[in-house]
Formats: structure tokens, sequence, C-alpha cells
């Protein structure tokens, strides 16, 4: 399925590798013309589904100074442990090296990697010869005494006095921003997976520490969750906040708030789990984190990464600022702790398309929900004859005054209209046929069940939004 969406993501302008007429470049793609409204539609999601727990919202530079990253920590630890081959100078992230000479055992720093490469005389994936010895390599781009942000966070914690204020000095306080984080990774691959440039929106939710309560735990689907170290288990959130798989109600809540807002989107309960990292696998500022995983093809991938951060950030600025960052209520001071859901925009869009694909009658058809889909409906002319055309064309740009995201198509024959717009998910097609210069109504068909029914123009127009056309 993964290579068929790449292809059609292509063809029909969602996606595609950038600077192709240079020969593209590894780890860099555009989002074509349905691919931006896909795209927006996703973050806008996220954005709402925040906005119901009070999130306030910030937008900070991409090009950040040392100082930030010094007392992050990113500029000491943000790295991969990767290699070189001594033939062909393909470098990889020593993990993929470690996968394709099928060796189970996961180092934990440079040394332990080079009695690895030693010990198994481990081959290059490229060429089968033999690699050379293993190097911490940051992942993040340099420019002069500036770095690009790998996350969008850090913009989050150097504002937290302002925001603080702003939230008139009330924890907890849950502050989004939506923006592009960069990675100098190593082996850049499949498509929107892994890129050095890629769309993040995160979430810092601050807490007192000793009160890491929020939101309700309401009952929801069962989700499968893939605790460290132990077999998958289904259970709803809830469930494995009480039996204390989660360690805190907090935490819990920023699951169950992610796995409600992934299948809001469209991903499906059944291909999404929640696996808890091993410790030797949590990034540097991490005390606990949980991956929302979804599944392409037989392939679990990480699309959203639960971290708790702790008051690692925060005290690190407090250090290195001058600022302080803490705060007081009538008992005590302390320093917020933040617990942290971050989003991976293009993964959980690849995920989307790959999971809403399926194959009907040899054709494909992309089973978007209303809200995420690129377009709302379609309206054509049966045929191109001026009355029909003039009708239709009239029809669409009336029905944008209501909703924008309808479009025009005259072009091929009408099943290949219907075919084309199943293939890139649009929900309803509306046909102006004969009938409709006689009596004013118009054919509609459901994209899914392909059901078509005859409705007045005039009812389509007193309508506020066309979701329930059908
Ligand atoms: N601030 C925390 C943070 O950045 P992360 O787990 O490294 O955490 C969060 O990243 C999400 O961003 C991931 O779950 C993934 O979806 C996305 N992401 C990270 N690196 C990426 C890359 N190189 N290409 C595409 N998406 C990436």
């Amino acid at each position: 399925m993964y290579e068929k969406i790449i292809e059609m993501a292509k063809r029909r302008g969602f996606f595609w590798p950038s600077f192709s007429i240079y020969g593209g470049f590894s780890g860099f793609y555009d989002y074509g013309p349905l691919g931006v409204l896909l795209k927006d539609n996703i973050i806008r999601q996220w954005k709402e589904s925040y906005l119901r727990d009070n999130a306030i919202f910030i937008d900070t530079p991409n090009i950040t100074p040392e100082p930030v990253f010094k007392a992050s920590g990113h500029i000491a630890r943000f790295s991969d442990i990767a290699s070189e081959c001594k033939n062909c100078h393909a470098k990889f992230k020593f993990e993929s090296v470690l996968s394709y000479n099928k060796i189970k055992e996961i180092p934990k720093n440079i040394e332990e990697a080079n009695a690895l490469i030693n010990e198994y005389e481990l081959k290059c994936p490229e060429c089968g010869k033999r690699i050379d010895n293993a190097y911490d390599f940051n992942l993040m781009f340099k420019l002069n005494d500036m770095y690009l942000r790998p996350e969008t966070a850090q913009g989050i914690f150097v504002n937290f006095r302002l925001l603080y204020n702003y939230n008139r000095n009330k924890l907890p306080m849950i502050v989004g921003q939506q923006g592009k984080g960069f990675r100098n990774e190593i082996s850049p691959r499949q498509s929107l997976i892994r890129l050095k440039e890629f769309n993040q929106c995160e979430i810092e939710a601050f807490f007192d520490p000793s009160e890491l309560n929020f939101g309700e735990l309401f009952n929801y689907n069962k989700i499968m969750i893939v605790p460290n170290n132990s077999d998958p288990v289904e259970i709803t959130v809830k469930d494995a906040y009480e039996s204390k798989i989660v360690s805190s109600q907090a935490f819990a809540y920023f699951i169950l708030k992610t796995q409600v807002l992934l299948e809001r989107i469209g991903i499906e309960n059944t291909k999404l789990r929640f696996r808890q990292h091993m410790p030797d696998e949590r990034a540097h500022y991490a005390a606990d984190s949980w991956d929302a995983e979804a599944l392409i093809d037989d392939e679990w991938f990480e699309i959203v990464g639960i971290a708790n951060r702790t008051d690692f950030d925060l005290t690190n600025h407090d250090l290195s600022s001058g600022e302080s960052m803490k705060v007081s209520d009538s008992e005590k001071q302390f320093i917020p702790y933040v617990i942290e859901p971050s989003y991976g925009i293009d993964r959980i869009l690849l995920s989307l398309m790959s999971q809403s694909y399926y194959s009907r009658d040899e054709k494909m058809v992309l089973k978007l929900n209303y809200d995420i889909a690129p377009y709302h409906v379609a309206v054509f002319p049966l045929m191109k004859k001026e009355e029909l055309r003039n009708t239709a064309y009239d029809l669409s740009r009336k029905m944008k005054n209501i909703d924008p995201y309808i479009v025009y198509d005259e072009t091929g024959t009408i099943g290949k209209r219907y075919a084309r717009q199943d293939e890139i998910g649009t929900p309803f097609c509306i046909t102006v046929d004969y009938q409709t210069l006689e009596d004013g109504t118009v054919t509609v068909r459901d994209r899914d069940s392909t059901e078509q029914k005859r409705i007045k123009i005039d009812d389509i127009l007193s309508m506020n939004n066309f979701s329930s056309l059908m």
C-alpha cells in the first residue's frame, strides 16, 4: 500500500520529493495543492482540540541562538550514534546497521557500539563491506552561532515567564506551538517518515509537580498499550491509569486526548498503539515517554511522542539565563513540571493516507473524514454543454460562499471524474444534468456507499455546511 500511496500522492498533488529538477535531496518533501489542504485540516483539528482545554498558543523563531540549546542539553546530548562504511562511505544510524546485521544488542555509548562492530564484524547495508568506527553525530543544523531548532518546544520554555503572566499566574497552563523542526537525520527515509525539515504541533503542559491532575479520564475505546518491557494489553486509558500502568493522571489524560484526536483525524483504533520507552531509549530530558504508534502496512511508526520532561528544561533555563522560572503559591515555591505531547504532522498525514486507502472495483478510494478531506464537495456538469456548464459553475460559486472547500470539475467522462474525487477523498459529488434545467434538482453521490439521490439546488444553498448532504 505504501508504494501506491507515494505514487498517488505525487500524481494527484498531495506531496512529492523536493528539488526534483536538480536530482532531489533526501529528507525534503513538498506538499502540493491537496497536501496543503489536508495538512492544514489536521493542524486545525489539533488546535481546536486543545482550545477546548483552554490552551494558549505561541509562534517563535526557527533560528535559535546557541545559549538556548546549551542550556537545554541539545548541544551536548541531542545526537545519534552513527557509522560510515569504509568502502562506499555511506553513512548510517547505528541502529540501521545493527538491524541489517540482525544484532539485537543496543549499545549505550560509542565504546559499546565499537565493541559490537569488532565482535560481529558488522557489514555495510549498502555494499556489504566492513563498517568503520561508530561516532557521535549531533542532529542539529548549525548556522554560525545559531541553530535551526530541532523541536518547537524550547520557544515555549524560554517564554515561560511571559506566558505565565499572560495566563494570570495560573497552573496548569497548556501552551501549544505549531511549526517547523529541523534535524540533520543521518539516514532520511520513507518519504515523510524521517525528514530533515518537518512539521510539529507541540503542547507543553505546565503543572505544580504535587498536582499532576488534568481533565477527566472518561471511558473511551480500549487501546493497545505496550508498557515498558511487557506484552501488549488492550485496555482503556482510564483502567491503565487506575492499574498504575501510566504514572500520573495528567499523563494518562494526554494519552487519552491523543487517542481521541488521532481517531477523530481518522487513524484507526485497531492500527494505533501506545508504547512506553525503555529507560535507555528516552530523550535526555525525559523521565518517562510513551509513543503513539500507527501501523503502516506491517510496520509500526512513532507519530506522537508524549514525554514527562519534569522541570528539566525550566530548571536549566533558570540556571543559565538568570531569569527565574520559579512560581509560588501560598505554601511553596517551585519550578513547574512539564508533560509534553508532541505531534509529528507529516507522519500523521502519511499514516492517515495509508490507513484510509482501499480498492473498490480496482479503483482506489481514500476514505477521509469530512472535516479532514481536502475538498468537501465536487460539482460537475454532466457534459461540457454550455447550459449545463453555466448552471454547474454558478452552483459551485454559490456553494463556495457557504463553504470554500468546493471544487468544480468538467474534465473527462463523469465516471473518470467520480474516480478522481474518490481517489482524493472528496466525500460528495454533485452532478448537474438536463433534469436540473427542468426541475432545479441535482444528483448527489456519496463517496463511500456510491448511492445517489436527487436534491433541490435551493435546499443545498440553504444549508450552513454540506456535511449531511446525503
Ligand atoms: N519536543 C519533543 C520532540 O520533538 P520527538 O519524539 O523527537 O519529540 C515528536 O518528536 C514527533 O515529531 C515524532 O513523534 C514524529 O512524529 C515527529 N518527528 C520527529 N523527527 C522527525 C523527522 N525527522 N521527520 C518527520 N517527523 C519527525
